[in-house]
């Protein structure tokens, strides 16, 4: 049957180039590009080559020349301070102006790397555009990562300036941003040359001179700067998430492909217009918050909403409505797990009879798999259309999904419903051919993936070569598995990597077990992410000690949590290591992790065929039944 989405679809799929060129005509362009793809080097493609363009000038001086500029581009709502505060498109663009002056005064060159590490306050969206308007490119952290992977991050990209602020808050707690800046300054091998602190009102910080100033200082001096025309294969920003070890992998986005790609699908995924206000309730440390919060509904020319708070106890289950409702949005995109955290306060969603929603249309989620119960408790009360789309760092858009501008797909329960335009989604068997509809197997995606996607990582080309396009060869590896039904739906059922996904936080448990081995009385160690109603996944350590260790098994527990949560950050919400006497293994040693997270799920397992010692099973059983992890039968 034709539908108006197939025939989108399809033109994107069979003739790529000239999709892509005909969106490209949407965005602005110092000089447009006559090279829309260059094939000539696989797996390394270049879209739109020879445009020149500016991702800052796209996200504010594009709309402010079209007559927008006082119109609200950034609305700032921080319950937890209980602070507020909107910026037109000409104030922003006058903040992150002045700012790139500042940037451009310590030094600041196009193609100089500059670290964010901030909490969720509009200085954070203003250092990242004016990154963009200079040509720097970003590399933000997350505020939940500790000194150790902020040192990873300032030592891959040789970061030259670090921008931070005084603290940041969470619930019942004051991150010092401090402490985890100084460590992380220690530990890193490259130097940086300045950290700018923003310092938070009630919160300011003594700073070291002369390495160390205030955001107001570095502004004291600085003049307006205008964008730098950029090359559509220079880089936008480094966005650093978990690989397979616990070195982090440096994605790269791309400046033109970005712009293109992402306007386009704030119209044709989220059915967002340019007079809508859009909401993404992440945090800009992430994927989604980078391309959702800040990026996309700029480029669109709408207005987005930066919030600092969580979907409950700031103050209660009833902050998203009343967020919803004060700003009149349209469409929020969160994780699932903010909703089942809202369901566990409220199942009888009684806070959300206290607000008008009229002008809400659509709940989009993704990060993790929305789980039907979820999906159908928020669709019940929320009465739109909860859509499941399935989207990774590497894409910066979602793989598949409903594309609700296009036109609007029934929902299946479970899955994340179909290709986007520009992913060409196939499912490869373990005997590396193609599966038939409904057969398991890894999900790839045909190359040339489409603009917007990374084009490599970060000085590391051999990396994204052997990591990602070498085992499907013609193909990008997804490293998620599932399925595509007869109509073409596509079912994302698990990893195959060691990736987990925790309160749709991506991390990797070989990075956690890395930590834990570090522990001197630790012998060998395997972590595991486990069901968790609320996060989705938990990771829990389980450790196996050294021959003659005197100390108690309490202690060394509570060690190794401490320990993760110092060298990982408390992001990691790692809180379980349990002391055992061994770990289930192959003949050939390899440790047997995926029958003991089947155990500790208390889903149905076949004894591994290989296993050296089949007792060792039970004796884990019983450990976790110990621990609270597991029921008695
Ligand atoms: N800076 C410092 N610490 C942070 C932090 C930040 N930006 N964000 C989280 N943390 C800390 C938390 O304080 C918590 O620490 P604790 O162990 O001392 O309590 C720990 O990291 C785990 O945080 P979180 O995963 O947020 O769990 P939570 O129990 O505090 O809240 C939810 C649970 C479901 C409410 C929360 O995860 C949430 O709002 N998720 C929304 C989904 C989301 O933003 N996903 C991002 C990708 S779309
Ligand atoms: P991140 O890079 O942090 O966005 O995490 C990407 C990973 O999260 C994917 O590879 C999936 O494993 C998982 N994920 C994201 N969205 C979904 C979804 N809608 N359904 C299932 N898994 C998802």
């Amino acid at each position: 049957m034709t539908s108006k989405f197939n025939e989108i679809y399809n033109a994107s799929i069979k003739n790529p180039e000239d999709f892509w060129k005909n969106v490209s005509e949407d965005i602005f362009w110092f000089k447009k590009p006559t090279k829309i793809l260059n094939k000539s080097n696989p797996p390394f493609y270049k879209w739109f080559e020879d445009g020149i363009t500016n991702t800052c000038y796209n996200a504010l001086d594009h709309h402010i020349e079209q007559g927008k500029g006082e119109k609200i581009a950034l609305i700032y709502d921080s319950p937890i301070t209980g602070s507020k505060a909107q910026f037109t498109f000409n104030q922003l663009k006058s903040k992150v102006s002045k700012f790139a002056g500042a940037l451009d005064n310590l030094g600041v060159k196009k193609g100089d790397r500059v670290v964010i590490y901030m909490p969720m306050i509009p200085e954070a969206v203003v250092a990242m555009l004016a990154c963009g308007r200079i040509g720097a490119i970003h590399s933000v952290v997350f505020g939940g990562f500790a000194s150790n992977e902020l040192a990873s991050r300032i030592d891959d990209s040789k970061a030259k300036i670090l921008i931070t602020a005084s603290c940041g808050f969470e619930p019942g707690r004051t991150v010092e941003y401090r402490p985890l800046v100084d460590g992380a300054l220690k530990l890193a091998k490259h130097k940086i040359e300045k950290a700018i602190f923003f310092q938070r009102k009630d919160h300011e910080i003594k700073l070291n001179a002369p390495q160390e100033i205030s955001w107001n200082e570095a502004l004291s001096n600085a003049k307006d700067k205008d964008c730098v025309e950029m090359g559509s294969n220079d880089f936008a920003y480094i966005l650093y998430t978990s690989g397979t070890t616990g070195v982090p992998k440096g994605i790269v986005r791309d400046i033109g492909g970005h712009i293109v790609a992402l306007k386009w699908t704030m119209k044709n995924i989220y059915n967002i217009d340019e007079n809508d206000v859009w909401w993404s309730a992440s945090d800009i440390g992430w994927i989604v918050g980078h391309s959702y919060i800040v990026y996309a509904p700029l480029f669109k020319g709408c207005t987005t909403v930066l919030f600092e708070g969580k979907p409950v106890g700031t103050p209660d289950a009833g902050v998203f409505w009343r967020i919803i409702s004060d700003y009149k949005i349209k469409s929020l995109f969160t994780a699932p797990t903010a909703f089942r955290a809202i369901k566990k306060e409220d199942p009888e969603g009684k806070f959300f009879s206290k607000y008008d929603l009229s002008s809400f249309k659509s709940l989009f989620l993704a990060g993790e798999r929305a789980d039907p119960d979820t999906l159908k408790w928020a669709e019940n009360l929320l009465k739109v259309p909860v859509i499941d789309h399935w989207w990774q760092t590497e894409t910066s858009w979602s793989i598949s999904g409903n594309c609700t501008g296009i036109e609007m797909q029934k929902t299946k329960y479970g899955s994340a419903c179909k290709p986007v335009p520009g992913y060409d989604v196939k499912v490869i068997k373990p005997d590396n051919t193609l599966a038939k509809p409904n057969e398991m197997g890894d999900i790839v995606v045909k190359l040339p993936l489409p603009p917007g996607t990374f084009p490599t990582l970060w000085n590391a080309d051999e990396r994204y070569k052997q990591n990602y396009m070498t085992n499907y060869e013609g193909y990008y590896q997804t490293y998620d598995a599932g399925h595509i039904d007869d109509d073409g739906y596509v079912w994302i059922m698990s990893r195959t990597d060691d990736i987990i996904n925790v309160a749709g936080h991506r991390l990797s448990t070989g990075a956690i077990e890395e930590v834990l081995s570090e522990h001197q009385s630790v012998a060998e160690c395997a972590v595991l992410g486990i069901a968790d109603k609320l996060k989705g996944q938990l990771p829990i350590g389980l450790i196996v000690l050294k021959a003659g260790v005197d100390k108690d098994n309490e202690t060394i527990s509570k060690e190794c949590v401490q320990m993760v949560r110092d060298k990982i950050g408390p992001v990691a919400a790692f809180k379980v290591a349990i002391v055992i006497k061994r770990l289930p293994k192959t003949r050939s040693g390899k440790i047997l992790r995926g029958t003991i997270r089947k155990i500790a799920d208390s889903v149905e397992y076949k004894m591994p065929p290989t296993i050296d010692d089949p007792a060792i099973l039970d004796e884990i059983k019983e450990d976790l039944i110990k621990n609270n992890i597991l029921k008695s039968a």
